[in-house]
């Protein structure tokens, strides 16, 4: 059972180490594995901005060089200062996060006041993944 409450805070939290002098975005993210496991990312940009790294594939890369693999749900809290909207993921945290867990994944957004849950396959449906390479 997922604390949703818990992970919202736990990503708040991360979202003070973004490295983000580029954009002024910071954005934290909070991962529990099927074990119950947590990891916390948060975005590192680059001054070649495409190298830039995304909170949600932080928190992602990090559990899974632990050697996880089963997620249930993953918060995302991002904004310029105080929170005021939901900031879903990009497509390409969308593609990696479908390449890592299944589309049944939570993905939990907060806008400072609310939060409101989708599913990785709400959010990316018809995904190209490992079983299209036949
Ligand atoms: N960003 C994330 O970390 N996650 C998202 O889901 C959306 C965008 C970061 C990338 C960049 O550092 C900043 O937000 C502005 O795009």
């Amino acid at each position: 059972m997922v604390n949703y409450q818990e992970i919202i805070s736990k990503a708040t939290d991360a979202r003070k180490n973004a490295y983000c002098p580029y954009s002024g975005f910071s954005v934290g993210a909070c991962l529990v594995c099927s074990d119950g496991k947590m990891y916390t990312g948060c975005n590192v940009e680059n001054a070649s901005y495409g190298e830039t790294v995304c909170a949600e594939r932080v928190a992602f890369l990090k559990a899974v060089s632990d050697g996880k693999r089963g997620f249930c749900a993953i918060a995302i809290v991002g904004g310029k200062g105080e929170i005021t909207d939901f900031t879903y993921p990009c497509g390409s945290c969308r593609q990696v996060l479908s390449e890592l867990a299944d589309s049944g994944l939570e993905i939990v957004l907060f806008n400072g006041s609310e939060h409101k849950i989708c599913t990785l396959g709400q959010l990316f449906p018809n995904s190209f993944g490992s079983k299209d390479i036949k």
